[in-house]
């Protein structure tokens, strides 16, 4: 099939990329830089913007499946606000589905967000909420996937937990965490979740199914902390900051220009935990999938088969 990736460059799309070239597909990755950087020899780089609908139409009109993985990070880029995260995530989406049905594509893969809502709490979540919706509307055979926070090679998430401390605790053992770090995820790894992606572009049954993914634990930020710090043979002790000077810290920085802003806040109180886990969707058993302990190297997939052995 010829698959055109949108943001296919990024975390995400540079895994998905390689896996659906993999399969035997013509793969395009399309972004506004495409440079390469870790794609195999044949997937085909395409400049693209989704802002700007004249820059999709040659990539996307021959394919057969679109898949949009563009977003503005909701951890790491400044606060633009609803226009900004409007404009890329539900206009986007919008501009790319208008070209996608244009060209005739017989799929849209929608790589959405878990919590994403029109009326959710921040700009992140709104807007791809309302992009999700773009995507119901749209005439055009579609799967929508909402993955939790996702870990692996080239992420952002091991790094942003390190940039925290940076913001609240620089030099010291402590480590200040809004509300204590109280919030959880349900962290899913890159691997795992691209053969999901890979298989909701040929599959027929996945037609019009919106999917949450995650991955096989439920981790407090705390304790996402402290395996993060463990890995690296650190000790860091996480003590609750109190929320109104965690907001008037990350508001500032972000005023400054730390890559960090108060949708950031927001985000810190918020769980991001599947109401169902529909990994089972695309045949995956959720305690097979890789824990986040184990990427970080402090436990062995050869831990669960040893306790089997010993019971
Ligand atoms: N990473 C996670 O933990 C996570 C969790 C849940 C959902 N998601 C969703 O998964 C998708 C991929 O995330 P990711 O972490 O892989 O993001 P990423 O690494 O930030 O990659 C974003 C991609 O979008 C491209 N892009 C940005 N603005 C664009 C524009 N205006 N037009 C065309 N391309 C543009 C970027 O390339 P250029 O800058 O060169 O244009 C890049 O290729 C997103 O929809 C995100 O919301 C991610």
């Amino acid at each position: 099939m010829r698959v055109v990736v949108a943001g296919g460059t990024g975390f995400i799309g540079t895994h998905l990329c390689t896996e659906l070239d993999r399969r035997g597909h013509h793969v395009v990755a399309l972004s506004r830089s495409p440079d390469g950087a870790g794609l195999p020899d044949g997937v085909v780089l395409k400049r693209g913007d989704v802002t700007d609908r004249n820059s999709l139409e040659a990539p996307v009109a021959d394919a057969d499946v679109v898949i949009n993985l563009v977003a503005l990070s909701p951890l790491f880029k400044p606060d633009g606000g609803d226009e900004m995260h409007d404009r890329i995530h539900r206009r986007g989406t919008e501009t790319l589905l208008d070209v996608a049905e244009e060209a005739g594509v017989d799929r849209f893969v929608q790589l959405s967000a878990l919590g994403a809502d029109p009326g959710g709490p921040t700009h992140y979540i709104r807007a791809k909420g309302r992009a999700d919706e773009a995507v119901r509307e749209a005439d055009v055979d579609h799967v929508i996937l909402q993955p939790s926070v996702v870990f692996g090679d080239g992420g952002e998430f091991v790094h942003f937990t390190k940039r925290l401390k940076e913001i609240f605790a620089p030099g010291v053992p402590v480590y200040p965490l809004p509300g204590g770090g109280q919030n959880r995820f349900q962290p899913i790894w890159v691997g795992d979740l691209v053969p999901m992606v890979a298989d909701a572009v040929t599959e027929p049954e996945h037609a019009s199914e919106t999917y949450e993914l995650g991955g096989p634990d439920v981790l407090s930020l705390r304790e996402i902390t402290n395996l993060v710090f463990d890995s690296e043979g650190q000790s860091v002790s996480v003590v609750p900051l109190p929320m109104g000077l965690a907001k008037v810290g990350l508001s500032v920085l972000g005023s400054v220009g730390f890559p960090m802003g108060s949708d950031q806040y927001r985000s810190l109180q918020l769980d991001n935990v599947v109401s169902s886990n529909d990994v089972g969707a695309f045949g995956a058993v959720e305690s097979d999938l890789k824990p986040f302990d184990e990427y970080l190297g402090l436990t062995g997939p050869s831990d669960d088969a040893d306790e089997a052995v010993a019971a």
